[in-house]
């Protein structure tokens, strides 16, 4: 069971226990952390989140649904290279320390 350490969007850090097979907007959702309105189908926004650099490398590669979505949001915050949809990241054991900020809110 994989924890996540979790900055959220006060600055305060918190450390979430997830579960093998989810997404990582689950555990976020469930915590009150994140909105995640359209259920994990990339086409929100609300679950944005920057990855810490030491985990970017380990939790895959934007989708192309992902892209598009974070492209959109361009306009209203932050995008970079640490930008990632929570909903789009599949949870595994090797997860377990993954760090991560909640973006501001949209
Ligand atoms: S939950 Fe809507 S984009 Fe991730």
């Amino acid at each position: 069971m994989p924890q996540i350490k979790v900055i959220d969007q006060n600055g305060e850090a918190h450390e979430l226990s997830a579960s093998t097979g989810s997404t990582l907007m689950e555990p976020l959702r469930d915590a009150d952390m994140v909105e995640a309105t359209c259920g994990g189908a990339a086409s929100c926004g609300t679950c944005h989140i920057y990855v810490h650099d030491d985990w970017r490398g380990k939790t895959g590669e934007r989708t192309e649904d992902e892209g598009y979505m974070l492209e959109a949001l361009e306009e209203l915050v932050e995008i970079n290279d640490a930008s990632r949809l929570a909903c789009q990241i599949n949870l595994t054991d090797d997860h377990d320390g993954l760090a991560l900020k909640i973006a501001p809110q949209i």
